[in-house]
């Protein structure tokens, strides 16, 4: 509470506590202005639940009261109700107390134009009448809480109120929660969900009064302006009350749920018109009635493949921001992913008044900015995810965190991506007990480990709303895979097709006859083990495709080829050219982000009905097919995991998408009997990657425990590391070395390479080892370097300080190049050299600097043999250079590519790769005060090389999703700016810009609205924090306290009587 309010309460402790109970509306309007003044500080209008306990607050003396009437006068809450109700209802009666009839149209009307308050001394005519008009204007929480009063009393004296509350609802349009609307699934299923007569009774019984006060109040103090319609202003009210209701209900473990899983019911009404999404399934209901989680326990739980685990963690998600009002992360695998949950949940946002910030690429801010009022959703991918948990322990900011949803859990076991993710979930479980985690995947095995890990309770349970057929093909033979069986599957059918000989040739595997049972009429994904596979096989299958397969949306698939000209400026990669004019393309990371989207989108809506793709599809994007046909039992040259096969397989039959499902794993004989075993074992265990991943894992896992003063002694970091996955699991994976050993190991590693310092402290003969961490270990672990490279980097950057070539941005490009690219690069010597000689004089300095002898290319360039003996990785790096310096100039990945003999998706992937490791130096750079001067042009550098494009688009692609080419459209169609984009038509755009879905349209436009106001929010939030009065000013006391009330009487929300009051106080 900031300090105007608790001035306010000053104010009001003065009063006696039996003037306080005869006036009970009094210290109702002061309970309003405190609230009303606690905008100007960090508290939300809601608040903390705990900050409203001051004991010193008005609040607990209202409690008191309560209290007290239960006590000494042995009464019971009911009565105690009608006390209070009877002091509001005098509130409204006696014309003459100071307190009465206006201060109630103060509490009621807080923000209502002079016009509508009540003069001080007009007289009342009529009771009823006033009553009337007030419950005309009450907020629905006043009116619930006058239903709830006069249900508990058995008062005549309120059955006037109750008839004529009772005819306001039912002539008003606006609907106050009824028992039957609270949880109309629950009903339907017969659940206690909802509010009986006798639960109501029981749950108001089971909260004080001061509860009810607080929430009338609260939803009072967001009363608003005449300005706006009166239908809006109600239905904004009952918002606002379901909320309300919803916090209340969720802060009680034992109370029953609110209309909509304890929100609002206007979240049920979203999903259905968002998602189409009509009732929860029946697993989805009951995982949101788990004790776990209404009592805010770690959670894990596991479905299969499309069981709809998503709606679940999106509902504990908006009860989070809504309902406890605190910030929630979501962490996904992909930036594409993050982006699609970006735009889709920011329509949400933008209905329930939430913040959805994404954190994915280059994007998002450490630590994010504290907001005021609104609560944030971070979207995240597992590395800035980390990120973002550090900056918020740093600076002590984690309990404001209040949840964290883990999608595909069983990352945990994937190499550093699954380290990343093992450390971030140690570290919150460590520093923060309040915040909840939850994990969700479809392939867990050792669920157990992972429990333990996350403290965590597991549900499970075998629902998939679409039934997924499970088949394998040996030669022209279909199986179903039976697990129950012996060998894993029974004999199905014999697949039907007359192949000529020819055509028997080019596709043995009888691809053809497999993919023509389905397209066009449906969508078909075929999984191959090679990005080669994928286009090979596109080309195979439409060149045997029959002619009448091109008339299928033949008009939207020559715009789809007109639309991926426009994106490579021209050009069009010859095997789409030939597979999309029947419906089939290739999917895989040789395309560029753009041709990639453009594909996906038109496979979602139908255009394309094949795709030919690799594993990166299953997990990356949601691309659902009737049929999934896995080319061969292979990714690459290793064996199929049994959770990638399932991985895979799930793309069949998705819920609300196809009514059916079917996945045909081609099988050659002799790969027979691993495929028996892989369909009938369980999946693979998820084990702790840290120390397989070394210097990402444990050592960078040690350095940022000490950095962020989570652990600085080696008792601290012991106990810290029993805590891990790894602390779990480790007699499973370390039967060399015990933990501590290990640990041990990699703190004196981490001395030695100068990243931490120890130092001895004898006390009482106790000798304590404390950790501290170097600048350059703080630089290391705040720019999120791998530990195998900072030493590295920190020598070239300070080589770059004694002559960094400014001429142009090559120098700064090799800075930014990240490291473990140069590994599988292998340079073109020729083209090589053609950028040597392309270099100016002070440029080819930068040779030197760095260590590339020209000579060394020359004889490379002539096959010549080299005795010299040169550092491999920075002559592939600057290479690599060039490749970015070429795209910063040309703007053109396809001329790039060409340039290089590189294929485009590698070309992007090193521009995607470059701009975040450039934030990652930039980082580094900024706590190594030498590095001063890279501050300003990597920052720079990282916006070039984060859009790549015209300036004139960047506001655009801003917003997430929107890649160059529709920003070029959107630009061109006169959306120049995020302002533009945000006050767009949907139905416009649909109409101007080619290839958007309406579904697309609104998305982008609601992405777009939620960038602007997050945008805005920020700029005033930096203006008021600007214009703050700090508290310490000699004197201070005296100008807050007529700062802040000026400001209450100038916002109208002083009645004229407490004006009058505060005028007199003044004089
Ligand atoms: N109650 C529901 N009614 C109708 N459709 C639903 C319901 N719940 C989820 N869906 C839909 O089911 C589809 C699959 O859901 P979701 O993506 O959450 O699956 P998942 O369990 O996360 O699967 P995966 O493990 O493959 O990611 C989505 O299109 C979603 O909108
Ligand atoms: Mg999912």
């Amino acid at each position: 509470m900031g300090p105007a309010a608790a001035q306010c309460r000053l104010l009001a402790g003065g009063s006696q506590e039996n003037e306080l109970r005869r006036r009970g509306a009094h210290a109702l309007t002061l309970i309003v202005m405190s609230l009303q003044c606690s905008n100007d500080s960090e508290e939300d209008m809601f608040g903390d639940p705990d900050s409203f306990c001051g004991n010193s607050s008005l609040l607990a003396q209202v409690d008191d009261i309560e209290q007290k009437y239960l006590q000494d006068e042995n009464k019971d809450i009911k009565a105690a109700g009608e006390i209070v109700l009877g002091n509001l209802q005098s509130g409204i009666h006696q014309k003459n107390d100071n307190f009465s009839t206006k201060e109630n149209m103060v509490v009621f009307e807080a923000d209502k134009e002079e016009g509508f308050q009540m003069n001080e001394n007009d007289p009342v005519d009529n009771n009823q009448e006033l009553t009337v008009s007030i419950l005309d204007d009450l907020p629905s929480s006043q009116l619930l809480y006058f239903e709830e009063m006069n249900e508990l009393s058995s008062d005549s004296r309120l059955s006037s109120i109750s008839e004529i509350r009772n005819k306001f609802v039912s002539s008003s349009s606006v609907k106050i929660r009824s028992p039957s609307s609270f949880c109309p699934d629950a009903e339907h299923r017969n659940r206690p969900t909802d509010f009986s007569s006798d639960s109501k009774c029981d749950l108001f019984k089971a909260e004080s009064l001061k509860d009810h006060l607080k929430s009338a109040m609260t939803v009072n103090a967001k009363a608003q302006t005449l300005q706006v319609s009166k239908t809006k202003q109600l239905k904004e009210a009952v918002l606002s009350e379901e909320i309300c209701v919803a916090r209340k209900t969720i802060e009680s473990p034992s109370a029953d749920i609110g209309p909509f899983y304890g929100l609002p019911s206007k979240v049920k009404d979203l999903f259905r018109q968002f998602r189409g999404i009509e009732t929860l399934y029946e697993w989805q209901h009951d995982c949101l009635m788990l004790d776990s989680l209404q009592q805010r326990r770690n959670l894990i739980y596991s479905l299969p493949t499309s069981g709809g685990k998503t709606l679940v963690a999106e509902i504990i998600i908006l009860q989070e921001l809504l309902c406890r009002h605190k910030n929630a992360l979501m962490i996904l695998p992909y930036v594409a992913i993050v982006q699609e949950k970006v735009r889709g949940l920011s329509s949400f946002g933008v209905e329930l008044d939430f913040l959805v910030e994404e954190y994915a690429g280059s994007k998002g801010r450490f630590p994010p900015l504290k907001r005021r009022k609104k609560k944030s959703l971070y979207i995240a991918t597992i590395e800035k995810g980390h990120a973002l948990v550090n900056s918020l322990i740093e600076t002590e900011r984690i309990d404001d965190l209040g949840l964290v949803v883990v999608d595909e859990l069983h990352m945990l076991g994937e190499g550093s991506r699954g380290a990343t993710l093992e450390i971030t979930l140690a570290k919150l479980l460590y520093t923060s007990k309040n915040t909840q985690i939850i994990g969700m995947s479809a392939t867990l095995n050792n669920v157990g480990d992972l429990q333990k890990f996350l403290q965590a309770e597991y549900y499970t349970s075998n629902f998939r709303p679409v039934e997924l057929k499970e088949y394998i093909k040996i030669r022209d033979t279909i199986y179903a895979v039976d697990s129950k069986t012996e060998n894993g599957f029974t004999f199905s059918r014999l697949l039907n097709f007359k192949y000529s000989s020819n055509l028997e040739k080019a596709d043995p595997d009888h691809i053809i006859a497999l993919v023509t049972e389905v397209i066009p009429e449906y969508s078909c994904l075929i999984f191959c083990p090679t990005k080669k596979n994928c286009e090979n096989v596109a080309s195979m299958v439409c060149k045997y495709l029959k002619k009448e397969f091109r008339l299928h949306r033949e008009k939207e698939k020559q715009d789809l080829i007109q639309n991926l000209k426009n994106i490579g400026n021209g050009s069009i990669c010859p095997v789409l050219k030939q597979t999309i004019p029947f419906g089939i393309a290739y999917h895989h990371s040789g395309l560029t982000n753009d041709e990639r989207k453009s594909i996906e989108e038109a496979y979602s809506t139908g255009v394309l009905c094949l795709l030919a793709c690799t594993a990166t599809l299953a997990a990356g994007v949601n691309l659902p097919a009737r049929r999934v046909i896995l080319r061969a039992p292979y990714v690459a040259n290793d064996f199929l995991k049994k959770s990638q096969y399932k991985q895979m397989i799930g793309r069949a039959g998705r819920a609300g998408i196809d009514s059916a499902g079917e996945s045909i794993l081609i099988v050659q004989e002799k790969d027979k009997h691993l495929v028996q075993n892989l369909v009938t074992s369980p999946l693979e265990n998820c084990y702790s990657n840290l120390l397989m991943e070394l210097t990402k894992g444990m050592q960078s896992l040690l350095l940022s425990l000490v950095g962020l003063k989570i652990a600085v002694t080696h008792e601290e970091v012991s106990s810290f590391m029993c805590s891990t996955l790894l602390g779990v699991q480790q007699q499973l994976l370390s039967n060399e070395k015990s933990l501590s050993e290990i640990t041990e190991d990699g703190l004196a590693n981490l001395v030695e390479k100068g990243l931490l310092k120890e130092r001895t402290s004898a006390k009482d003969h106790d000798p304590k080892r404390t950790l501290t961490i170097t600048l350059l270990g703080k630089a290391t672990y705040k720019g999120a370097i791998d530990l195998a490279y900072c030493n590295l980097l920190y020598r070239e950057l300070k080589k770059g300080l004694e002559g960094l070539v400014l001429e142009s941005n090559l120098h700064l490009l090799y800075l930014a190049t990240p490291y473990d690219m140069t590994l599988n690069c292998t340079p073109d010597w020729m083209i090589y050299l053609r950028q040597l000689n392309q270099l100016s004089a002070a440029e080819q300095k930068i040779m030197d600097i760095v260590g590339v002898p020209e000579s060394f290319i020359t004889k490379k360039a002539s096959g010549q043999a080299i005795r010299k003996n040169v550092d491999s990785a920075v002559v592939n790096r600057l290479y690599l250079s060039f490749v970015l310096y070429a795209l910063l100039k040309e703007t053109n990945i396809w001329s790039v590519s060409e340039k290089f003999n590189m294929s485009r998706g590698y070309v992007q992937n090193l521009l995607n790769s470059a701009a975040s490791f450039a934030s990652c130096v930039l980082h580094f750079c900024e706590e190594l005060e030498e590095f001063w001067v890279y501050k300003a042009l990597l920052t720079e550098l990282t916006k070039q090389l984060t859009y790549c494009v015209k300036t004139e688009l960047i506001p655009l692609m801003e917003v997430a999703g929107v890649l160059e080419a529709r920003a070029k459209q959107l630009y061109n169609a006169g959306y120049k700016t995020l302002a533009h984009l945000a006050n767009a038509n949907p139905e416009t755009l649909v109409g101007t810009i080619k290839h958007l879905s309406r579904c697309q349209a609104r998305q982008m436009v609601s992405s777009a609205k939620m960038l602007l106001s997050e945008k805005a929010e920020a700029l005033q939030e930096e203006v008021e924090e600007l214009l703050k009065v700090p508290t310490d000013i000699p004197g201070a006391y005296v100008i807050l306290i007529h700062s802040c009330l000026c400001s209450a009487i100038a916002q109208g929300a002083l009645g004229t009587g407490l004006t009058a009051q505060w005028v007199l106080l003044r004089a």
